[in-house]
């Protein structure tokens, strides 16, 4: 399925901001926002396939999963923590980054890759229900891959963690 994906989305998979992605640890040590996007992308191209969208439309869903986490930034770092510390209360809840990375990933996709405005509204509302609901045919195939490939990393993150620490228990 790679191939496909390639055929439909290869300007951005070799763009080097894209390839930047590979830096960015995400959802457990073995796993990238890269990684993350990629299989996204997989889970939303097959998904499309089995409801027959047009050509078009699954070019889209392609293109949106691929960058709905185009957010470009460590999360757990301390410049987002400062970032954050501008904001007290209800603010800064709003600010964290589950919040904020749909709008800031839809924005960056938009001025690095002209996406659609189809294409920026399922980024940006991929984090449903922390962000408003999706309100097209894209959006919700962007929002229930990225939900159920996150469950599998985080999965596998958990006994990757447990499985060190394991070792350092019985070491
Ligand atoms: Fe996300
Ligand atoms: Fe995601």
């Amino acid at each position: 399925m790679g191939a496909e994906i390639e055929q439909l989305a290869g300007d951005i998979l070799s763009h080097p901001r894209f390839q930047q992605l590979r830096m960015l640890v995400h959802h457990g040590p073995q796993n990238s926002v890269y990684d993350h996007s990629v299989a996204v992308a997989k889970a939303a191209y097959a998904l499309s396939r089995r409801m027959r969208l047009s050509v078009e439309e699954t070019v889209s869903v392609v293109r949106a999963a691929l960058l709905h986490d185009f957010f470009e930034y460590d999360w757990r770092s301390a410049a987002f923590r400062r970032f954050l510390r501008r904001y007290s209360g209800l603010k800064r809840l709003l600010h964290m980054h589950g919040f904020v990375h749909g709008s800031i990933a839809a924005e960056r996709a938009r001025a690095c890759f002209g996406l659609t405005e189809r294409e920026c509204e399922a980024i940006a509302r991929h984090m449903f229900p922390l962000s408003p609901m999706p309100r097209t045919r894209i959006a919700w195939i962007v929002t229930l891959c990225d939900k159920t490939v996150a469950a599998r990393e985080m999965t596998l993150a958990v006994r990757v963690y447990l499985s060190l620490a394991c070792r350092k228990v019985f070491a």
